[in-house]
């Protein structure tokens, strides 16, 4: 059980991978320092990501559409929307699925989700800073991303800011942003519809950087 506010909410237990790794970008001066990587329930995040229950995301979701899940852990969040929604296309990226970036345990945790994965939902190795070509191919409807930024942003509020720019100019115009946690205490998160121009695409990650970051 965990405590938010006054009201006690049940929560599965979050494995946590007990090493912190040093990923090197490509210009080697700038080492990044990942968190831990950790397994939220798809029932916990839904809540944090505002909604009643999983039903409720899983029907705000419009047909046909392609969902991002960013730093996307072990959580069986893609898992359990993809099997109520065979319609959309769910992808779950992360730094720490490359090898050698992620304890040789939770290896054999991620190959089990990849195992029982419904066929609608795909795992991608990459850096939310450096979109790999075939993450960045692809506009999507709604892009969640939980307890990811502030490790980015930990290395330097520049790199929380190109992060959500990053996030925001892989979504649809008109579609959803939700990030967070905003306010620790309560893990709430913050969504923002997706803006059309590139410069209110930049006014939008300053924004959002400020609630998160600051
Ligand atoms: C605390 S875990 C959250 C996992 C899941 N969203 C949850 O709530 O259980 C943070 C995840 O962000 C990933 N991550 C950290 N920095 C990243 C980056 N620059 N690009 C992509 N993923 C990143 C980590 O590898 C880790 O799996």
């Amino acid at each position: 059980m965990i405590t938010v506010g006054s009201a006690e909410i049940s929560s599965t237990p979050i494995h946590r991978d007990s090493d912190r790794l040093t990923y090197v970008s490509e210009d080697e001066d700038k080492p990044l320092i990942i968190g831990p990587m950790t397994d939220r329930s798809g029932d916990e995040l839904a809540e944090r990501y505002g909604y009643t229950d999983l039903e409720r995301l899983s029907t705000s979701l419009p047909s046909d559409s392609e969902i991002l899940d960013v730093g996307a852990g072990l959580s069986n969040l893609g898992h359990m929307i993809a099997s109520r929604r065979p319609d959309i296309q769910w992808t779950n990226l992360d730094i720490r699925y490359s090898p050698g970036r992620i304890h040789p345990i939770t290896e054999t945790t991620l190959e089990n989700l990849k195992f029982t994965a419904p066929d609608n939902v795909r795992y991608v190795a990459g850096n939310v800073l450096e979109l790999p070509r075939e993450i960045a191919a692809k506009r999507y409807a709604h892009i969640f991303s939980y307890y990811m930024i502030h490790h980015v942003s930990n290395n330097g509020r520049e790199f929380g800011v190109q992060a959500i720019r990053n996030m925001l100019q892989l979504g649809e115009p008109g579609g959803k942003l939700s990030v967070g946690p905003v306010n620790f205490s309560l893990y709430s998160t913050h969504t923002v519809i997706i803006p059309e121009t590139p410069e209110a695409v930049e006014a939008l990650a300053a924004q959002v950087t400020g609630r998160l970051i600051e």
